[in-house]
């Protein structure tokens, strides 16, 4: 992880959000006692203070941002320094009423909020340009400060006359020509044929919305422009500091029940920020799904986050220390959930555990977040306690930091797909679900404990064994030949419905579904049939050793295939498509490829994959059976293995160690046999991967814990 640092850090972060300029300074040295008593080594500071550092126009106030940062570096603190962008003053609105953002509507927001400025406003760059250099200038080569919170959770978009003429020319980069454009966009239809840039405007309900070219478009264009705004942001900083790392904290991975709320391609993003980090808030203990649901869902963006930059870890720059205070229901964390989803987080790559919000605000909207210090303004709270015992889990296991995830197996999640299924209009409109296809196919790989990847289709194959791309609907250019090199050299492919149907502008292959990827797959597909929430259709199995509980169900779709090269494992056993197949297995070169024609039931999916799984060799990160509900996951360095073992049910797990030398990794005693689980509990183990052939002993016991097991060994001998 130094590589990215300016200076090496060897240790795990723990911290919060740190609001001091919302709180007199007496409280400020009580805070830092509190910190010092929950193991927290770092804080983010000056998220929305852009007021406080600049009360008047031109105006800045750095005295109170230097008082807090001597007192935090005095006390071992590290900063992670935000820039003020999320949120502005309002003398700003007041006086350049342009930084506002104009709705789908075309009206101009009134002050208020935040994160909802135009990004285009040249007004709002400079004036953040201004801002950010002071900071750098001033605090940048401070050894303290070891990262740029560039703003906070960017999002949305803004449809004003300066963004429509940004878009147009971000139209004009990428087509060149508006009958390059026309084609790409096929607007033969409904005699949408633009002949003049300055017609086309971004999608809105008063206007054009059902132009699926133009929608993607702006979807890219929103993306890219956000991405630019951060690139600006980023620059201004370099001007004074050229080392300190920079990231943003991305959130709203599966937006998709607020379509005016425009997320990005995070894959892009990723590119561009020096680490990624995000923000977590799972619904925990709900009754709308189940708690294992949940806990691989979590996993599956925990996943997803560490795989944006390969090789390297990511941070978790938020989540509640219990309940949030935005959700429908708010329900406290269960005891031990706190340190359990913390535990998540670094078992899948993360180097951080921090918190939205140090102390609790006593007004506003968000007065009833959970935050490490309550209201009561004192440590002795059940949340307290929680944090601190993170606090001495991540202090416990420092060589962990090194560590890092390698996974044989990659699931595909892609952000352009993703729009593109958003949008087409056809089959069942209200269960498109392509997050919960995602998440069926992840599921089976979590509970299995088997080390996942995300990729989107720009992401290098090499190094998978195992492959699944959960309704590959939109197919970019260069990605099906990867794939068929994969396959071709020996992998196992996994695609689901709905595959090969649209190129990169949207446009539906010629010749049939599932138009390039159909040499590989073996197959094309006729129809899509859609079925009522209370219908299904039988699917009875013709492999054995893959499905051999041997009747299952489709739902929601179903596709009518043709086979070629592929042969049937499934066939339809209802329906007057009754005897066709549905689910095909390809030979191609020295791998395989399968395709799964319908919506399947979780028992399909997980019996296939444990089967598929298994065939491939890939391996678990648990070789023996795991209770259900427990999930171990694996950090490796070139000597060790850091396996985390969590219980996400809220009764004791029981699990048989497998053969080897095992220790507790924070208290280093060694651990063989069985070893128990409490409800939502956790240990990590340590297992030493180097036997020192001469001494017998094992050479890189290198947690802190298990040296001073080390020596008190050598002291006794
Ligand atoms: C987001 C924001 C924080 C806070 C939390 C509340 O993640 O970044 O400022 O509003 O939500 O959960
Ligand atoms: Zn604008």
């Amino acid at each position: 992880m130094h590589s990215i640092w300016k200076k090496p850090i060897r240790h795990f972060l723990h911290g919060a959000d740190y609001y001091p300029e919302q709180w007199p300074s007496s409280v400020w040295k009580e805070d830092i006692r509190l910190m010092k008593l929950a193991e927290v080594n770092v804080v983010s500071l000056g998220i929305f203070a852009w007021s406080y550092l600049e009360p008047k126009e031109g105006h800045f106030d750095f005295g109170w941002m230097d008082e807090i940062i001597a007192l935090l570096k005095k006390n071992n603190i590290a900063v992670m320094l935000a820039t003020p962008s999320g949120a502005r003053p309002p003398w700003m609105a007041q006086r350049y009423p342009e930084v506002l953002r104009v709705d789908q509507q075309g009206i101009r927001n009134l002050y208020g909020q935040r994160e909802n400025h135009c990004l285009t406003s040249p007004v709002y760059r400079e004036k953040v340009a201004c801002i950010n250099g002071k900071l750098a200038q001033r605090y940048g080569s401070d050894d303290s400060v070891i990262l740029w919170h560039v703003s906070n959770e960017y999002c949305g978009a803004c449809h004003c006359e300066r963004c429509q003429s940004s878009f147009r020319q971000w139209l004009q980069q990428r087509y060149g020509t508006l009958d390059a454009l026309n084609a790409a966009w096929f607007t033969a239809f409904w005699s949408h044929r633009y002949t003049d840039w300055e017609q086309i405007h971004s999608p809105t309900a008063r206007g054009e919305n059902g132009l699926h070219g133009l929608r993607l478009a702006w979807r890219r264009y929103v993306s890219d422009q956000t991405i630019d705004f951060y690139k600006s942001e980023v620059a201004a900083i370099r001007v004074y500091d050229k080392k300190t790392p920079a990231t943003t904290n991305f959130h709203l991975f599966f937006n998709k029940y607020q379509p005016e709320y425009y997320d990005f391609d995070y894959f892009k993003f990723a590119k561009e920020v020096d680490i990624v980090s995000w923000d977590s808030y799972p619904l925990w203990h709900s009754t709308g799904q189940s708690e294992l649901t949940t806990a691989a869902a979590t996993a599956l963006v925990h996943d997803l986050n560490r795989s944006m930059k390969p090789g390297q870890p990511h941070l978790l720059m938020e989540c509640a220390p219990s309940q949030p205070n935005w959700h429908r229901v708010n329900k406290l964390k269960r005891p031990g959930m706190h340190l359990l989803a913390s535990a998540q987080a670094i078992a899948h790559g993360s180097n951080s555990v921090q918190y939205f919000q140090w102390r609790k605000s006593r007004g506003s909207c968000e007065k009833f977040h959970s935050a490490v210090v309550d209201h009561c303004g004192h440590e002795h709270t059940r949340v307290f306690s929680e944090v601190s015992e993170v606090g001495g889990m991540l202090k416990a296991t420092p060589d962990a930091t090194e560590s890092r995830v390698q996974a044989q197996v990659a699931i595909l999640y892609d952000w352009e797909n993703r729009w593109g299924i958003e949008d087409y209009q056809g089959f069942r409109n209200d269960r498109k679900n392509y997050v919960e296809e995602v998440l069926r196919y992840y599921q089976p790989l979590w509970s299995q404990s088997v080390s996942t990847d995300c990729i989107n289709q720009d992401s290098d194959l090499t190094g998978y064994q195992f492959i699944i791309t959960p309704m590959p609907y939109m197919l970019r250019p260069g990605f099906v030949e990867r794939l068929e090199k994969f396959v071709a050299g020996g992998g196992t492919l996994v695609a689901t419905h709905c595959a090969g149907m649209v190129d990169q502008d949207d446009l539906v292959f010629q010749g049939g579904q599932p138009g390039a990827l159909r040499k590989l797959l073996g197959l094309w597909v006729e129809e899509t049939d859609a079925l009522y929430d209370e219908e299904h259709v039988t699917i009875r199995s013709r492999s054995a050793a893959l499905l051999p509980t041997g009747t299952y169900q489709a739902r929601e779709l179903c596709e009518r295939i043709h086979l070629e090269t592929a042969s049937s494992l499934a066939e339809y056993a209802s329906e007057f498509y009754a005897g066709e197949p549905c689910a095909t297995e390809n030979r191609f070169g020295k791998g395989k490829a399968y395709y799964i024609a319908f919506r399947a039931e979780a028992a399909f999916v997980d019996e296939l994959i444990q089967k598929l799984l298994a065939q491939a060799g890939v391996a678990s990160n648990w070789p023996t059976p795991l209770p259900k509900g427990v999930n171990v996951q694996r950090r490796c360095t070139a000597t060790s293995d850091f396996l985390y073992l969590m219980n996400f049910n809220a009764d004791i797990a029981t699990l048989s160690l497998p053969p080897g030398e095992y220790t507790d990794a924070q208290s280093g005693l060694p651990v063989a046999g069985s070893l128990t689980l409490a409800p939502y509990g956790m240990q990590i183990l340590h297992h030493c991967k180097e036997v020192d052939s001469k001494s017998g002993v094992q050479a890189s016991l290198r947690t802190r814990a298990s040296r001073k097991r080390l020596s008190i060994a050598r002291a006794e001998s």
